[in-house]
């Protein structure tokens, strides 16, 4: 089976009525990303931080896929699908998508603040201070923060190399290290970018440009995939 390997960010769950970050109404509209994304937030003001993802849990909680996410889960019929996603929301997984590596961490999860390898779903959308692990620290919310390491990253790589066909989905490609897995994608392989404002990438060989959507770019791009390699 073809390999078929997607990068997603917020953009693609933006028809499921999850905000973005830099889009207006963006999610740092509202919020100083230092404040409520980073460790030195964390550790000058953790409530603030707590409620910022709370927030986010309540409101995307009931969140459901759209015709996007749904269009990648589909391809898993016909390809060998990985999608690596800066999304910290579940909707790839809602839509039925198996294999799906969270660069920047998982919003319904925790993790102790003693043992990062301690990680917790969580029961519904709170999380609050007195919230402890089996070791007894705080917990915080499983999220990369910005000037974290992305332990993701390796195996994501990993994949990007390896792939037959590159999808890009709904996503500003100014956050790195995600920004930068195009670049370890073989030249020959063709790679495609849907947005319906395009971000800007470096010119390459085999770049498609896609200027819609994700839940009209996404279902159409399927369709051409299964055409062209999978009929
Ligand atoms: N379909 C597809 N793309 C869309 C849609 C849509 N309906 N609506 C908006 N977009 C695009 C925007 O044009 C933009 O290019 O989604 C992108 C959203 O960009 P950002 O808000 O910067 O989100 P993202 O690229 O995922 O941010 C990366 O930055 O703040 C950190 O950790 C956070 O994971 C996040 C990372």
């Amino acid at each position: 089976m073809k390999k078929i390997v997607v990068l997603s960010g917020a953009g693609v769950s933006a028809e499921s009525g999850i905000a973005t970050f830099r889009d207006a109404n963006g999610l740092w509209e509202g919020h100083r990303v230092e404040d409520v994304a980073s460790p030195e937030g964390w550790q000058r003001n953790p409530r603030l931080v707590l409620d910022f993802y709370n927030e986010r849990r309540k409101t995307g909680q009931h969140a459901q896929p759209n015709a996007g996410h749904l269009a990648l889960a589909g391809l898993e019929k016909h390809f060998d699908v990985t999608v690596v996603t800066q999304n910290v929301d579940n909707l790839h997984e809602k839509a039925g998508s198996s294999r799906v590596i969270h660069l920047h961490g998982e919003l319904f999860q925790s993790r102790s603040t003693a043992d990062p390898t301690l990680i917790y779903d969580l029961d519904g959308w709170e999380l609050n201070l007195g919230d402890r692990c089996e070791k007894g620290s705080q917990l915080r919310p499983n999220i990369v923060w910005f000037g974290e390491m992305v332990p993701m990253m390796e195996v994501a790589v990993e994949a990007a190399t390896g792939a037959d066909v590159f999808v890009v989905v709904g996503t500003s490609l100014l956050v790195y290290p995600a920004a930068g897995l195009i670049d370890y994608v073989p030249r020959p392989v063709p790679k495609y970018v849907i947005d319906p404002r395009l971000p800007d990438v470096a010119p390459r060989p085999n770049l498609h440009l896609i200027e819609a959507k994700a839940s009209v770019g996404l279902p159409r791009l399927a369709e051409e995939l299964i055409e062209q390699y999978a009929r």
